[in-house]
């Protein structure tokens, strides 16, 4: 087994390691000292354990852009959070728009609504390299259209949706807009004013660097969205319905406060440290990996070319090797841990050209080094070298 430091982790458009420091403080200070239920009593543990949910949600509000911190509600992860925006908006005879790069976490439950309540979906395609056209979205808009849904960036690709315009284009038109922010939150400037953002699902695991069993769900305040969870929520208690204050209306059940707690940590320090730095130095890590994989014979990088935007993502073929056997042996030859396969998005790898074959995917993070980049493409160029006289 692999020794956690020595560990070179590219895997973190899967979920963030290592964390900041404060982050495994965090939840291990309100495992031991404030462990109650929060908004589940008024003595001092549980409001302390409340004011833990409230200043993450502050945090997260500053981070987002969003005036009320209220309009954010914590789910155990983005997919969770899709589903409460998708099941919670659409009702029968309504139409979506979405897009060929989604992630299952969208195209799922879409084609779910559409066979229990017969709603309709349109997905827009997205050429080759992840580039969207917002004339194409325009022109599948009908009078039924009441969402559009768009991941901010590619799992698989690492494009970046042009998210402003779409907004204008929801706003223009009528319909409610929907952002899966699983590749795009704590790396990307995300504004949901300024975007026109009705609907912002993003994980806590990932560029928000908390915990896993985190993420949360930005609703736009004039938005009520059919919870998808009805239950305990410490208010209104004696009322049958879900209340409709917010948070409460869509936390029912005990949240994971100790997670929270974490999650709060994390995005301070994204706060602290700024979302441009942090992409700034993804990026140039990104970059560095590309061109030192382009020069590997046989090798060809999804998604848009090097030099243009994209996030830290970074999928990859190799002509004749498979994908889960190069990751394999990045993983058991050189303690380089990586993706591989259809990263759970067969839309994305339609539009990508590698339904067939998947793809090997490296993320680098924050907290990679360059040397870790220059021994992923030593590894590779070895692997390419030693299977080249294999085969
Ligand atoms: N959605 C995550 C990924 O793309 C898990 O790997």
């Amino acid at each position: 087994m692999n020794d956690p430091k020595s560990i070179i982790y590219l895997d973190n458009a899967a979920t963030s390691w290592p964390k900041p420091p404060g982050v495994v403080e965090a939840i291990e200070r309100n495992v031991r000292e404030n462990a109650a239920n929060p908004g589940r009593g008024s003595h001092e543990m549980a409001v302390k354990a409340s004011r833990v949910l409230f200043d993450a949600r502050k945090r997260l509000a500053r981070l987002f852009g969003i005036g009320n911190p209220n309009d954010i509600a914590f789910a155990l992860n983005t997919t969770h959070a899709l589903n409460l925006a998708i099941q919670g908006l659409l009702k029968p005879g309504d139409h979506v728009i979405a897009t060929s790069l989604e992630h299952n976490s969208v195209r799922r439950p879409i084609e779910a609504m559409k066979r229990r309540f017969g709603i309709e979906a349109t997905f827009i395609a997205a050429d080759e390299q992840g580039n969207l056209n917002v004339k194409d979205v325009e022109a599948a808009i009908t009078p039924r259209t009441r969402l559009i849904a768009a991941s901010h960036s590619s799992n698989l690709l690492g494009s970046i949706a042009p998210i402003a315009d779409l907004g204008e284009l929801a706003r223009r038109r009528g319909a409610r807009f929907l952002v899966d922010a699983a590749q795009s939150a704590g790396v990307l400037s995300i504004d949901v004013e300024a975007m026109g953002i009705d609907l912002l699902a993003f994980p806590g695991h990932k560029g928000l660097l908390g915990p896993q069993g985190t993420g949360g769900l930005y609703i736009h305040p004039d938005l009520d969205l059919e919870p998808l969870m009805h239950g305990g929520t410490g208010s209104k208690s004696e009322a049958p319905e879900q209340p409709t204050v917010r948070p409460d209306r869509y936390e029912a059940g005990t949240q994971n406060t100790p997670g929270i707690a974490g999650l709060s940590e994390g995005v301070q320090f994204v706060l602290r440290e700024t979302t441009k730095a942090i992409h700034d130095k993804e990026r140039q890590l990104t970059f560095e990996l590309m061109e030192g994989l382009l020069g590997i014979e046989g090798v060809r990088i999804l998604g848009p070319q090097i030099g243009v935007e994209r996030t830290a993502i970074v999928s990859f073929t190799i002509e004749g090797i498979d994908p889960s056997e190069m990751a394999f042996l990045l993983d058991r030859q050189f303690g380089i841990a990586v993706r591989a396969g259809f990263h759970c998005t067969p839309l994305g790898h339609e539009t990508a050209g590698t339904y067939e074959t998947g793809a090997v995917r490296a993320s680098p993070g924050y907290f990679t080094d360059k040397s870790d980049i220059v021994s992923m493409i030593d590894a590779v160029r070895e692997i390419v070298g030693t299977m080249g006289r294999r085969n």
